[in-house]
């Protein structure tokens, strides 16, 4: 076998970060304050600046992010939230762990992202039910925005709230929107392969409404209230931790460069093979930062293709293999209408290739020629 090419270069952005990161991490070394404190004010003041929402928290992991906006929205059993079936698990774990019910809907062929058709019959299914739709967590899969304008006045109609998850998208926009201003809050995640990554797991929830913020800072530290040990909600523990945010501020530097280049990444694949595999579509409006880059192979073709590019070096991932109704664990929860078939046929047929700011053009040929081979 060739020299492995990697799936992600994070050795290629700690090179290029240098001593700027090893400062950072010695700061918070040496002045020991190692939860919250003064690197994650000057993170979280960063984002807010980048995304122009009115409060960025800094949270433990995406997860969390997703699950305290849920919980400070009172989120209970009887209560059913809407999301996508072809999604990672987290989107509708957290809806599970507060007794409420995840309906799975559909997403649409050429975004991979809620389909708002599906999103109706989804909140349809739901008062058959007889339980009470009262949010919808759309998903920003592989980077690229969901479809907000229909999604957006659907949500509002039925009195529920949008919280979206921006784990795969953070640092796009949608027709101009920055990505953290769009519904009632947005939740992403700094999971070290996402787009912007830190040295561990870390995340953040984005909002411009002050009552839920307020809580959310009380429930990422158990609730706590004005005084120590005085506890005014059932909270978590979902603080960030000031490592993490020192690194993700130098990282946000580079930040914008880096999605700058993802984005020539992904034009050259769709340049070099298109009309060899089904690339993904570019979109102007509604921009991807490509946490993924992702192609469509027919099922019974796709695990040859998969050991084809192996064996040149060329690691691939399916994200997901199953939509979250299959899965063994979520099989018991309701999809939307007639079901969610287009999640199920995506799930057979995306695989990934390698994507990162920090791909050559030599070592992308190298992975467009194996591609080109195998099919
Ligand atoms: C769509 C989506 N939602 C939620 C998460 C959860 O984020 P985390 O791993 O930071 O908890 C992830 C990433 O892992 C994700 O891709």
């Amino acid at each position: 076998m060739t020299n492995p090419i990697p799936f992600i270069d994070l050795p290629a952005q700690r090179r290029r970060l240098g001593p700027a990161l090893d400062e950072a991490v010695a700061r918070v070394m040496d002045h020991c304050g190692f939860i919250l404190g003064r690197e994650v004010d000057a993170f979280e003041s960063a984002l807010r600046e980048f995304t122009g929402a009115r409060y960025a928290l800094g949270v433990a992991s995406g997860t969390d992010a997703l699950a305290l906006v849920l919980m400070a929205k009172g989120v209970r059993p009887g209560d059913a939230i809407l999301v996508p079936a072809f999604t990672f698990a987290a989107t509708a774990e957290v809806v599970v762990w507060l007794g409420a019910t995840p309906i799975f809907c559909d997403v649409e062929e050429e975004t991979f992202n809620l389909s708002p058709d599906s999103l109706v019959r989804g909140i349809e299914t739901a008062r058959a039910m007889n339980l009470r739709p009262v949010g919808v967590i759309a998903v920003d899969l592989y980077g690229r925005p969901a479809d907000y304008d229909r999604i957006e006045p659907i949500v509002a109609d039925a009195g529920m709230w949008l919280l979206t998850d921006a784990a795969q998208s953070f640092g796009t926009t949608y027709k101009g929107r920055t990505v953290g201003t769009i519904g009632l809050a947005t939740a992403t995640s700094f999971f070290p392969s996402k787009p912007l990554g830190a040295y561990g797991d870390a995340g953040a929830l984005f909002t411009d409404d002050e009552a839920l913020a307020t809580t959310v800072i009380s429930m990422r530290m158990h609730g706590m209230g004005a005084a120590a040990y005085d506890h005014v909600e059932i909270g978590m523990n979902g603080r960030l931790d000031a490592m993490q945010a020192a690194i993700l501020v130098e990282k946000l530097k580079i930040f914008p460069d880096e999605i700058a280049a993802r984005r020539r990444v992904a034009a050259r694949y769709n340049e070099g093979l298109s009309g060899v595999a089904r690339t993904p579509a570019i979109s102007e409006e509604e921009p991807s930062v490509w946490a993924q880059y992702t192609l469509r192979i027919a099922p019974d073709a796709r695990d040859g293709f998969r050991a084809a590019l192996q064996e040149r070096g060329v690691p691939t991932a399916v994200h997901y293999p199953k939509p979250l109704n299959q899965q063994p664990a979520y099989a018991r929860f309701p999809s939307a209408g007639n079901g969610v078939p287009v999640s199920e046929r995506l799930a057979r047929e995306v695989v990934s290739l390698p994507m990162h700011a920090y791909l050559d053009e030599a070592t992308q040929d190298r992975v467009i020629e194996a591609v080109r081979a195998a099919l």
